[in-house]
């Protein structure tokens, strides 16, 4: 296992909650707040474990910095919109609406992560350092957990 396939379970994970929760009804409104809530934790544990063990030495190379800026923007934005989820009504159609909307974006942000990004840091670190990092990522996981 090293950090690649690490972030890319994840990513799957969170691909799989997006489309548990825009098929929930919503009437039973139970399973999609707890959908929202496992989603809203999973995304959030993930990115700042994924800036401290992954984006935190890509920010100090030339050929990664700025694209690791952007990415660091793309997970603020992520976090914000999850705040705003939490305090709507999970009920109303613009709740539905405004998940689509994030999915999208996080769908956007995880295709940038896996093709440009990680060709990068492939380039950067060595097989082992990418296996340390996939340890140390998980572990970065549970601490917050
Ligand atoms: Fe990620
Ligand atoms: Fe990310």
């Amino acid at each position: 296992m090293d950090i690649y396939q690490a972030l890319k379970e994840d990513h799957q994970e969170a691909k799989k909650l997006f489309a548990e929760i825009e098929q929930s009804s919503g009437k039973t409104n139970d399973s999609r707040e707890k959908l929202f809530t496992t989603l809203k934790e999973a995304l959030e544990n993930h990115s700042q474990a994924e800036e401290k063990v992954f984006y935190a030495p890509l920010k100090k190379k030339e050929e990664t910095k700025d694209k690791i800026e952007h990415a660091k923007k793309e997970h603020q934005k992520v976090t914000k919109m999850l705040n705003e989820l939490e305090s709507m009504d999970n009920k109303d159609d613009q709740w539905l609406k405004k998940v689509s909307q994030l999915k999208e974006d996080v769908q956007h942000h995880i295709q940038e992560e896996e093709g440009e990004i990680f060709k990068k840091a492939q380039g950067i670190f060595s097989k082992e350092q990418a296996e340390e990092m996939a340890r140390q990522f998980k572990q970065a996981k549970k601490q917050k957990a």
